[in-house]
């Protein structure tokens, strides 16, 4: 195989900034339960450097990965970012590790965004997107506060995440609505619908989780005998199977390591036939309604 590059995927254009598809999720740069600093510090470091030598060019991140740290190491890494767009979230406040608590009152996503661009050491955020919406605050206030920060220019593009078609319909009457962030990966596609119509409108869908590949890795199964056809991974193929899915997919794998990165990157460049893409979503399909 030709050394890694993410080009292979092609590109998606987020409103008027095309990125290439295939980009990177920052919560692994962070201690245990997403808490804290990373185990490695100076690994999390040179996986942030290797990106754009490996044609990444798309980095999502959140405020409560952390909470703050990978926003840190992101300005440390890559700061002024040439042509890197960072996408980052607000929204969700951290009590403790694995906690993720949601506010949505207008002040504090505004205080979400500031600390953002103080963090992240830019005058506008690429994409800002709200991590949860909160169920305790009327929705069009945090969709209202959303807008304003678009009017203001404190952030260029704006997205949701964990939202139903009909979540996304609403913040779309308040606001433009560049990405959807939920979680979907082979053995998940609960969120089918909502993808399609993401793919429908131009809105960019970034799976979240996309290198699961559950029992369909293990040997003799569908994910595995496909990998071994490939010379390649079951998360390579797990990838690789997103990336087919739609146009308007832009999976972001997370990682501690720079092999693994690399491993991930590679899986830009390996072609699924029609075929293998049916098979994988058969077999996917047999094991969730199993
Ligand atoms: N919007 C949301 O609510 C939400 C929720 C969760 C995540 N996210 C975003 O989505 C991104 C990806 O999601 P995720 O981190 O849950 O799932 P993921 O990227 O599918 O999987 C990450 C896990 O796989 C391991 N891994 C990665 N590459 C590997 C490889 N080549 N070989 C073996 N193991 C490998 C990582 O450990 P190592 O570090 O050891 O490689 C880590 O344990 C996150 O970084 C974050 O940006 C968003």
């Amino acid at each position: 195989m030709n050394s890694p590059n993410a080009t292979a995927s092609g590109q998606f254009t987020l409103s008027d900034r095309p990125v290439t598809r295939l980009g990177f999720g920052a919560m692994q740069l962070t201690g245990k339960g997403v808490w804290g600093e990373p185990k490695d510090r100076e690994e999390a470091l040179r996986v942030l450097k290797r990106l754009p030598e490996l044609g990444v060019n798309f980095i999502d991140t959140a405020d409560s990965y952390g909470p703050y740290v990978a926003e840190d190491l992101i300005a440390e890494a890559l700061h002024p970012y040439n042509d890197i767009f960072v996408a980052t979230k607000g929204g969700l406040t951290r009590t403790g590790p694995e906690e993720w608590l949601p506010v949505g009152r207008p002040e504090y996503l505004r205080q979400c965004v500031l600390m953002s661009l103080r963090r992240l050491k830019v005058e506008q955020l690429d994409l800002w997107q709200l991590h949860r919406i909160d169920p305790k605050v009327p929705q069009d206030e945090q969709f209202g506060a959303i807008a304003d920060f678009l009017k203001e220019g404190l952030i260029a593009r704006a997205g949701l995440s964990q939202v139903s078609v009909q979540e996304i319909e609403a913040a779309r009457k308040v606001f433009p609505v560049t990405t959807v962030q939920n979680r979907y990966n082979l053995i998940d596609q609960a969120d089918e619908a909502v993808l399609d119509y993401c793919d429908r409108q131009g809105i960019g869908f970034i799976p979240w989780f996309p290198l699961a590949s559950g029992d369909l890795a293990k040997p003799g199964q569908m994910v595995d005998a496909i990998a071994k056809a490939h010379g390649a991974s079951a998360g390579q193929v797990a990838l690789a199977w997103v990336l087919k899915r739609s146009p308007n997919m832009l999976p972001i794998p997370g990682t501690s390591q720079v092999s693994h990165l690399e491993e991930n990157v590679a899986a830009a460049q390996i072609e699924l036939s029609d075929e293998e893409f049916q098979q994988l979503d058969k077999a996917a399909y047999s094991v969730s309604s199993a």
